[in-house]
């Protein structure tokens, strides 16, 4: 099959009331790991690159690789991309072959938000690519973005619903308490607000910043509306760490094929562990 939209994945989320990982490639390797995790567990799979990962691994070659990907598994893969406060960026992505994107004008004040988001859906939809968005502020860094400590925004319920209503947007990323990177300490979630937004908001909700979340604490974010589970920094570290083992282990290595081979095994594994507790698997 061809690359989805997350609209298609998520609608079935939010009625079984599980979620689906997002995980944050950047380059063949995590997406070859994610896919192969994904398809083990048997689990709907979303693809996501930042804009930064988009210059880095270039656009053709990631469309390319995510469509032999679908064809290859046969399972619904969304092609999504995560974070793009630029709009022409995020057109040309669309014309490549991205299904998903999300246009983040957190940044801006409420209306600005809207105006954005409403332009960006008056395109996207027509070419039945689907849309998120993001209501309040994610703390922590991803690409150059920066929301530092104390500047964070929670999101008001009745603010992301009369959101939701007037763009009609297919996902929205709300802000409860995580952050971007890596945790001193796991934050104290506002399951409160979100359980209030879950009431009154029928969008599927997006949780930012999971990585470094519990088990239990993103178990009850699910139970609560989050259909939507991103993850970059638990791929990145063990990605990493892999290889600076392997050279340590191998100081004269110099094989790709040997290097990177146990990083994406173990990012497979992460995979495998986020897709089981998202309850995802199963559902391809
Ligand atoms: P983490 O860095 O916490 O994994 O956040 C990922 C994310 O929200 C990507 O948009
Ligand atoms: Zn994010």
């Amino acid at each position: 099959m061809d690359i989805v939209s997350n609209k298609e994945i998520l609608v079935d989320a939010k009625k079984n009331k599980y979620a689906v990982p997002a995980f944050n490639v950047h380059n063949l390797e995590t997406i070859q790991a994610v896919l192969e995790g994904a398809w083990e567990m048997k689990s709907p799979v979303i693809i996501a690159t930042t804009p930064g990962t988009v210059k880095y691994a270039g656009l053709e070659y990631i469309v390319a690789i995510l469509k032999v990907g679908a064809m290859k598994y046969n399972m619904p893969i969304s092609l999504h991309l995560d974070h793009c406060s630029d709009v022409e960026f995020l057109k040309n992505c669309v014309m490549a072959g991205y299904k998903s994107v999300m246009i983040d004008a957190s940044m801006e004040d409420f209306n600005t938000n809207i105006n954005i988001t409403k332009s960006v859906i008056d395109f996207a939809h027509k070419l039945d690519v689907s849309v998120e968005a993001e209501l309040g502020l994610v703390g922590g860094q991803e690409d150059d973005r920066i929301i530092k400590e104390g500047e964070e925004l929670l999101t008001d319920p009745y603010m992301a619903l009369e959101f939701a209503k007037v763009t009609n947007v297919d996902s929205l990323a709300v802000a409860i308490g995580t952050a971007h990177g890596v945790y001193k300490l796991e934050p104290k979630l506002d399951f409160d607000r979100l359980k209030k937004m879950n009431e009154i908001i029928d969008t599927p909700l997006v949780l930012h910043g999971a990585s470094g979340i519990s088990e239990e604490n993103l178990k009850i974010a699910i139970a609560n509306g989050i259909c939507k589970v991103n993850i970059a920094t638990e791929i990145k570290i063990p990605f990493a760490e892999a290889i600076k083992r392997y050279f340590k282990e191998n100081p004269d290595a110099n094989d790709p094929r040997h290097y990177l081979k146990p990083a994406k095994g173990i990012v497979k594994e992460v995979v495998k562990e986020k897709i089981r507790i998202c309850g995802s698997g199963g559902r391809a």
